[in-house]
């Protein structure tokens, strides 16, 4: 019999990836201000964000979830977000249009902010600090002011959740998300490569189906799902004392919900059946996710997915594969089969960033080939054992940085010192981003079976 859970019972089990903070007494305080404050979201929008998750396993939708890998205070402005915004959107069409299966859209975004760490501290010469853990902990510049744990940013990283979400809202609804502005996406920088011109080529197939609909009375302004879109947000819970502060009692079910964002993550590093991170999960009804790398075998997978998602629920647990482009064909079939023979429903997502980590000229990078050769695998695998390829989970940004190596404007191991802003891995660029979409768009074409009116003719 599962012990009685309450938004606190975490508290009482052991828990890994933790800031110490100096002064716990105002770390307490925080969280207390936090409880007070307004949720973020609300939970009949992570209800309908679980029945879309429960299509997805169903394999009547494709889930799309990306974002910054941290969001940081420095570069929180309405430029970033609009055109994270817009090319997630262009993405989002490339995919809808291929999958013919509704997108369902979830960004890293509006409370990404605390990171897990491979190490407690950092060292520079004979200097060591505490790690950088994201903006929401401590600041990222190596100094010991900087780097050491201030539960004042806890308020920053809600009040910038909100501000962005806010923006988010207006995007989704106040007319920039019009399908009928699917032109007007293109980011400058991304024109004059080999996407962009596809996307021109589908934006104006596109642009002449809609002119069809409005011409038999199916225009945007008539209709709702021409003018607006559904967009959700989610991070990794990872810091707690955040997430407990911002755990609300929904008073049209009475269950508990994390109202800082429509869906939270368990991280590969900190889902240990009996730790405190999983503890604070199971009791929570949003949509979850759980990242599934190397080290997680079929039995630990079975017991953890009884333990989060009891009741089987469909759209309730996303399972995160990141195993990296060798390694995903030793482990993926193993973890697919034991859920099938459980009969657990489940969306499998692809994460084909954090195992293809490696690092060139003292940056983190990551290859667009093995990037994309991860996805193509994943899609094989769940080909060749008759399940379904769901979703793909991408660290991306809007803007035109060099941070992955690759793609058609390859980004060299030299061009990386250019434009490289991440705070913590290394993310898709615009252009790449839009890249990957269109060759999982032929991936999914490829699954329908479809020839001639292909996105690959539409070059
Ligand atoms: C992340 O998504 O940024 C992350 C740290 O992932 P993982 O837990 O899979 O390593
Ligand atoms: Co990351």
């Amino acid at each position: 019999m599962a012990q009685k859970w309450t938004p606190n019972s975490w508290r009482s089990k052991p828990i890994i990836q933790v800031p110490e903070y100096p002064d716990p007494n105002a770390l307490k305080v925080v969280e207390e201000r936090l409880s007070s404050y307004p949720p973020l979201v609300f939970a009949g929008e992570a209800r309908a964000l679980k029945s879309h998750l429960a299509d997805v396993s169903e394999g009547k939708a494709f889930l799309l979830q990306g974002g910054d890998c941290a969001e940081s205070f420095a570069e929180h402005g309405a430029d970033n977000i609009r055109d994270f915004f817009r090319v997630f959107l262009q993405m989002s069409v490339v995919l809808t249009y291929a999958a013919a299966k509704p997108v369902v859209k979830v960004g890293r975004i509006a409370g990404q902010f605390a990171k897990p760490r491979s190490s407690d501290v950092e060292k520079k010469g004979e200097e060591v600090l505490p790690s950088y853990r994201g903006d929401i902990v401590n600041g990222i510049d190596f100094t010991p002011g900087d780097r050491i744990p201030d539960p004042e940013r806890q308020i920053m990283a809600y009040r910038q959740s909100a501000a962005t979400l806010n923006l988010l809202r207006a995007f989704a609804q106040g007319g920039y998300a019009n399908l009928e502005h699917v032109h007007e996406w293109t980011l400058g920088f991304v024109k004059n490569n080999p996407s962009s011109e596809r996307y021109t080529a589908l934006a104006d197939r596109l642009g002449e189906t809609l002119r069809f609909m409005r011409a038999i009375g199916f225009s945007a302004d008539k209709h709702q799902r021409l003018r607006e879109t559904d967009f959700y947000t989610s991070h990794e819970a990872l810091l707690l004392g955040y997430e407990e502060a911002l755990t609300r009692v929904d008073s049209t079910s009475g269950d508990y919900y994390t109202t800082s964002g429509h869906m939270v993550w368990i991280g590969d590093r900190t889902r240990q059946a009996d730790h405190a991170h999983v503890e604070y999960f199971r009791g929570i009804k949003n949509p979850i996710g759980m990242k599934c790398g190397p080290s997680m075998d079929p039995d630990d997978l079975i017991k953890l997915t009884d333990i989060l998602n009891p009741e089987n629920e469909p759209g309730r647990l996303t399972l995160i594969a990141r195993f990296g482009h060798e390694k995903v064909g030793d482990h993926l079939p193993g973890l697919i089969r034991a859920i099938e023979k459980e009969g657990k429903k489940v969306v499998w997502s692809c994460d084909p960033m954090h195992g293809n980590t490696i690092s060139a000229g003292g940056y983190k990078t990551r290859p667009f080939d093995y990037v994309l050769s991860e996805v193509q695998n994943f899609f094989a695998i769940h080909k060749a054992e008759g399940t379904y390829a769901g979703g793909v989970h991408f660290e991306m940004t809007g803007n035109d940085v060099t941070e992955c190596t690759g793609g058609a404007h390859a980004v060299t191991e030299e061009d990386l010192a250019d434009r490289y802003h991440t705070h913590c891995d290394p993310r898709l660029n615009a252009s790449q981003a839009l890249e990957l979409a269109f060759l999982i768009a032929e991936l999914l074409q490829e699954d329908r079976g479809v020839g001639g009116q292909s996105i690959a003719a539409s070059a």
